[in-house]
């Protein structure tokens, strides 16, 4: 019998596919939305051919399309007739510092992680508020603890606002609603394989992931993972003067 249904944006590669992977091996049903809809019906294939009684449906999405968010989650809710958990996942790691004539850039990260982001919790919460109950969860980022230089400042800006929407959700206390709010440190995905020095921390997708999804059936507020070494980096990160803070990244 399924456990309940999680929905996963940016289902299509990395930490969304792998996720997708591991809640179904948990006894999930799936709903897996991204761009690349060829993409998540392959991941879907692959999940049926492991798991033959866990249900996938697969909905093409651009979390940009604002308007399309709450239609297609809402779609989604009546296919499975529930939604037990959303999973804000689909995010861009595109940027440059400003000023230097890439604006183009940062306001698409900006557009995909925040206002995509805020979409889908006005959306997802909809969907909880009505059905009495569920489970919210927003990928942030350990770059979220503190303003980041050049390439990284709109980046972590998103991800700073996006783990103060879940706080403040959070902290309304809506009757059966929890909040997770996941600080991943660097885990090998897409968004990062052009990245081919040796990075310190850097885990595995599957690593990393089996982290992120420990954290998030647990239920916690918020995770930073793994928890090596991010969870003393992260409390390090948020009291360090920027001075250090700038040499780090
Ligand atoms: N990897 C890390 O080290 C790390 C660390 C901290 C936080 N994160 C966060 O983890 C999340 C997943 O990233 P990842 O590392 O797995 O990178 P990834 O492999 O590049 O995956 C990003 C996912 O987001 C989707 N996406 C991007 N723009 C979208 C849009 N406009 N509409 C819908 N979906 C969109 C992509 O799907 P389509 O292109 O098919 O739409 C893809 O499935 C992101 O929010 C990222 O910021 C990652």
């Amino acid at each position: 019998m399924s456990r309940g249904v999680v929905l996963i944006t940016g289902a299509s590669s990395g930490l969304g596919a792998e996720m997708a992977r591991r809640f179904a091996a948990r006894g999930y049903d799936l709903a897996l939305t991204a761009r690349r809809t060829a993409r998540l019906e392959q991941l879907a294939g692959e999940i049926a051919a492991i798991h033959p009684g866990t249900r996938v449906e697969v909905r093409t999405l651009d979390v940009t399309d604002f308007d399309a968010v709450p239609v297609v989650f809402a779609e989604i809710a009546a296919a499975f007739g529930r939604l037990d958990r959303v999973i804000v996942n689909a995010g861009l790691g595109k940027g440059a510092p400003l000023g230097t004539g890439r604006a183009d850039a940062n306001r698409e990260t900006a557009l995909t992680n925040f206002v995509g982001a805020l979409a889908q919790m006005e959306a997802a919460l909809e969907i909880f508020r009505a059905a009495g109950g569920g489970h919210l969860v927003v990928i942030s980022s350990i770059s979220g603890l503190r303003g980041m230089r050049k390439t990284l400042t709109t980046y972590a800006a998103t991800k700073a606002g996006l783990a103060h929407l879940a706080e403040g959700v959070r902290s309304e206390r809506i009757p059966g609603v929890k909040v997770t709010t996941v600080y991943p440190g660097y885990i090998r995905s897409e968004m990062n394989e052009h990245v081919t020095q040796k990075t310190p921390f850097m885990v595995d997708t599957e690593t990393g992931v089996r982290a992120i999804v420990a954290a998030v059936e647990k239920e916690k507020a918020q995770a930073y993972v793994p928890a090596w070494p991010w969870i003393p980096l992260g409390y390090a990160l948020r009291g360090l003067p920027l001075s250090v803070v700038r040499r780090l990244t």
